[in-house]
């Protein structure tokens, strides 16, 4: 990829054609100081002011550097590998990092162990790069504290408060609004499909854990669904297609949410699984649609719950474990009571935090 000129137009080769760059494309990047504050990188005029039909007067590349004079009298140095970087359409940095599928083979659960300044050293950056290439990561020795969990999340990012709050505790409660607070197990499931957006991150931090049940179970969705793809196509296909509504009732609110069980980007890539089977509701459609639907979301469900795609462990004090909500599936084996306590924390963040701690230390570190 390089920019060429050819007399007065500006030209993007990607290597196998050569396009002209539109001159109001370039006129709105002009990075003189006049023009554009150095540290916030924003603008300090309005591109929408400007009349749209800008030419570009002259034009030299020197080294690696473009210098254009355009016809409404501003001049301006732009850097070629700033322009370039533009040209892919993609977020560089999140999508050049490579999915890893698993299943239960997965041989090294990653655990990092925790320090006070974590979020701040290169060493976080490597911990992302992990979390998105396999969905969850495992920090060790996180103190114990009550509510530290939040502490730890606004480290990262922002805290995604919801109507339970800023936080939620797993342990077994009378009367309990969600199965999650029993000692039942829980099979896999993808958290708050019901909410709109659904939070795309679960952090979950272990206080105590004395009972011997209870472990902690993970699915990667997007082995799943590759595999669906590849051997019941069909299933794949109506579980891209049909949307169903999830619903949450509490006493003061009702939430609803409508989507597909294998959402798809428009790429035709996997973007979210959504997986409760206890708060979906698929509307009336044809009785053959249904039936296939039927049996997908069977067959789905069978291999979400199967012993090749599920890993197990054991979390114990200290360990803080973040997963995507929108890729993995988690769960628990069921607990004895009588044998003591089981007790996490949890709440959720956003992609904005980890993409944007992910992007500071890539600037910090110059990586
Ligand atoms: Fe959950």
């Amino acid at each position: 990829m390089k920019i060429e000129l050819n007399e007065n137009k500006i030209l993007f080769n990607n290597g196998t054609s050569s396009k002209e760059i539109h001159p109001f494309w370039l006129r709105e990047r002009v990075n003189n100081e006049e023009y554009l504050d150095k540290k916030t990188q924003q603008r300090k005029f309005d591109p929408t002011s400007l009349e749209t039909n800008i030419e570009v007067k002259s034009a030299k590349i020197t080294k690696d550097i473009l210098e254009i004079n355009f016809n409404d009298g501003v001049n301006s140095k732009l850097k070629i590998e700033k322009i370039i970087e533009e040209f892919s359409k993609n977020d560089f940095l999140i999508q050049s990092i490579k999915r890893e599928k698993w299943d239960s083979k997965l041989k090294n659960v990653h655990k990092f162990e925790y320090v006070d300044d974590i979020f701040e050293i290169r060493e976080m950056y490597d911990l992302l790069i992990k979390f998105y290439k396999y969905g969850f990561i495992i920090f060790k020795n996180v103190p114990t504290e009550e509510n530290f969990i939040v502490k730890f999340a606004n480290q990262i990012g922002s805290v995604r408060r919801t109507n339970f709050g800023e936080y939620f505790n797993v342990k077994s409660v009378p009367n309990p609004n969600d199965l999650a607070y029993t000692s039942l197990a829980l099979a896999p499931h993808t958290d708050n499909p019901y909410r709109n957006p659904v939070p795309c991150i679960q952090l979950l931090h272990c206080i105590t854990n004395d009972v011997d049940g209870g472990l902690s179970t993970l699915v990667d969705g997007y082995k799943v669904t590759e595999d669906l793809k590849k051997k019941f196509k069909k299933y794949y296909d109506v579980l891209t297609r049909v949307k169903v509504k999830f619903k949450f009732i509490d006493k003061d609110v009702v939430l609803e949410n409508w989507s597909e069980l294998i959402r798809l980007d428009e790429n035709n890539e996997l973007k979210q699984v959504k997986f409760s089977p206890r708060l979906d509701f698929v509307p009336i459609l044809e009785k053959e649609e249904l039936d296939l639907y039927y049996r997908a979301r069977n067959k789905i469900s069978e291999m979400y719950n199967s012993d090749n795609y599920k890993i197990e462990f054991k979390l114990v004090p200290g360990d803080l474990m973040m997963m995507d909500n929108y890729r993995l599936l988690h769960g628990r084996t069921a607990f004895d009571l009588n044998e003591g306590s089981r007790y996490l924390q949890g709440c959720y963040i956003d992609y904005d935090s980890t993409e944007g701690k992910l992007r500071h230390l890539k600037r910090k570190f110059d990586i």
